[in-house]
């Protein structure tokens, strides 16, 4: 199996495989990008082409190959990204079928999903149980196709149809249970969770069925919505519905627009309107932005007018705005939901998704009916209330423009409105102080010049000849960290015992934790190309006169015995590296 994922990894060209889903630019001998696994706007994600890794030297710090990226990435599994990458590489299949059994719960998990979704679809579609719901679905405009692009489906209105059905499929209660489609008894058997229920199937973003959301039939008393509780493979919080259906419009489109429910995402999309995803009527999360980071930064928040609302939007917009995004607000006519809206005035709804208004304009319009700015003392609460806000625009541009904005509003100086602002800044930053970490400026320094001098000797066309002219010889002991030094006494012997050089081939030579020091300094030297090509010679002059002061400071501070030679040694090296320093 070992030699499969080798033959697999062989195929891959990673920079191909991650620049899908990262914009990737030339970097020095690597690649570099925005690290997609953690907010950044300067690129500190590296990935090689000779060595086929990729490494954060961001926040994260992760790295990596091809599996560890697709399992990071997609949230896999070693053996789900092993098959996954098998497949799309057209790697016989057949050395992974044992991987690819879902022995683990996860992948029995979703196996079970799909079975269910299947199930409640049939039914749906196909039999006399299902025609209540079918009907239903017709009575509000749901058409068939949209029917079967979702899977909709229908939960018999009995306790155990599904728990008998999957028994006949040898599925167990435990994973029944553990999945959420089941509760258990008393007495060890189970019950379905979802009875007499519209069933909605909920698909992560690649497809997979990972929980349902049911709805009765009626408007009786009962819970409206059932819903998968948290299990190995339903977070509610990273749910997006419709988003497998719509990813691509959204990336092309380059906005999505969030709605409040299944009907609400569904509705619009039969009708055109096709990069709505829903949030579960809750507040958009972090997880849930993350994901939308991936295809586009510009969100429409679409609100229900009744809720047309301060909360929402402020739990919006503080989850949101330090993410970079543009958030916009989508006001629906007709005082309904989109479902609603769509299905009384098809026009109306789509000429308002066509003009989102920019939250912070939202949010003025919002405080200034709240407070109707006629005496100053109005005009300071909503002052005071919008604060907040405006101090955590990010931007400084978009800052300015609103604090000029409002400034003209409420028909005051742009200096209170920025006074207010500050005021808030000063309250806020006392509490978030926290004392940096005391730092060593000149060691800091010889380190960067170290790992600088060591990544660009990797990186260089030859670095034989570069190691071959340099006036000095530098040996382990002259480098800050002993790996750094270890790894360069190694590439010194590697140049003499071979005529040519290649990163790949001396990795290779190296253990796997040199490996992995060479590897580090390969790729994030990749990370300051812009930075002035420093001549290496010069470096490694500085890096010996570096060495030498420190030896010297040394033997000075070490008194029990005289040293005076070895010093005065030491001095004249000193002295020599640099009048050789300041004659390059
Ligand atoms: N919801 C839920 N549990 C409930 C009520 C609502 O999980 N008891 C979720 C559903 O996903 C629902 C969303 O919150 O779609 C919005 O709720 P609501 O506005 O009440 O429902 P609608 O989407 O308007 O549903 P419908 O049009 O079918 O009445
Ligand atoms: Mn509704």
């Amino acid at each position: 199996m070992e030699s499969a994922v080798e033959k697999l990894k062989e195929r891959i060209d990673l920079v191909e495989l991650i620049g899908a889903y990262v914009a990737l630019k030339k970097a020095g001998r690597n690649f570099k990008g925005l690290c997609p696994f953690h907010q950044e706007k300067t690129p500190s994600f590296i990935v090689s082409a000779d060595r086929q890794l990729w490494r954060c030297f961001g926040s994260c710090g992760i790295g990596g190959d091809a599996i560890a990226f697709i399992m990071k990435f997609e949230n896999l599994t070693f053996p789900e990204a092993v098959s996954e990458l098998a497949e799309k590489y057209g790697v016989q299949i057949e050395e992974f079928k044992t991987l690819n059994a879902p022995s683990d719960l996860r992948g029995r998990l979703l196996a079970i999903h799909k079975t269910a979704a299947d199930y409640y679809h049939y039914i749906l579609l196909k039999t006399p149980t299902g025609k209540k719901a079918l009907e239903y679905l017709t009575s509000r405009g749901i058409s068939e196709k949209i029917m079967k692009t979702f899977q909709l489906g229908y939960a018999p209105s009995s306790w155990d149809s599904f728990y008998q059905y999957a028994q006949k499929k040898n599925i167990t209660p435990f994973d029944l249970v553990e999945g959420g489609l089941c509760i258990r008894k008393q007495n060890g058997s189970a019950y379905d969770r979802f009875r007499g229920r519209i069933m909605f199937p909920l698909m992560d973003h690649r497809g997979n069925v990972v929980g349902f959301s049911g709805r009765i039939l009626s408007n009786e008393s009962e819970a409206k919505y059932v819903n998968t509780p948290e299990t190995p493979i339903y977070h509610k919080r990273t749910m997006l519905y419709g988003l497998h259906i719509v990813k691509d419009m959204i990336k092309k489109k380059n906005s999505v627009i969030i709605v409040e429910g299944e009907f609400d995402m569904i509705t619009p999309f039969q009708h055109g309107v096709d990069t709505v995803v829903a949030i579960k009527g809750s507040a958009l999360t972090i997880e849930q932005l993350q994901l939308i980071k991936r295809y586009t930064n510009r969100v429409h928040i679409a609100l229900d007018a009744d809720s047309a609302g301060e909360e929402a939007i402020r739990r919006a917009i503080e989850v949101a705005e330090p993410l970079g995004f543009e958030l916009g607000v989508i006001m629906i006519p007709e005082g309904k939901d989109p479902d609603e809206a769509v299905r009384t005035n098809e026009h109306h709804f789509k000429e308002a998704v066509k003009k989102p208004i920019p939250v912070y304009d939202f949010l003025i319009d919002l405080f200034i009916k709240k407070h109707p700015p006629s005496d100053p003392f109005s005009k300071k609460i909503i002052g005071d209330e919008l604060a907040p806000f405006l101090f955590g625009i990010t931007n400084p541009i978009v800052q300015s423009y609103y604090i000029k904005q409002l400034a003209r509003i409420l028909d005051v100086s742009e200096e209170s409105i920025q006074k207010v602002v500050y005021s808030f800044r000063k309250k806020r930053f006392v509490r978030k102080q926290v004392s940096a970490p005391p730092q060593n400026p000149t060691l800091a320094r010889t380190e960067k010049i170290q790992y600088y001098f060591l990544g660009s000797l990797l990186q260089s066309d030859n670095p034989t000849t570069i190691i071959n002219s340099l006036s000095v010889s530098l040996n382990k002991n002259d480098f800050h960290i002993p790996a750094h030094g270890i790894m360069y006494e190694s590439l010194v012997e590697y140049i003499h015992k071979n005529n040519s050089f290649t990163m790949n081939d001396f990795a290779q030579s190296l253990s796997p934790e040199l490996r992995s020091v060479a590897d580090d300094l390969y790729m994030q030297s990749s990370i300051h190309t812009e930075k002035s090509n420093a001549p290496l010679l010069q470096l490694a002059l500085e890096i010996k006169a570096d060495s030498l002061k420190k030896q010297i400071q040394k033997h000075l501070q070490d008194t029990s015995t005289s040293h005076d030679e070895t010093v005065s040694r030491l001095q004249l090296e000193l002295k020599e590296v640099e009048k050789k320093h300041s004659t390059i």
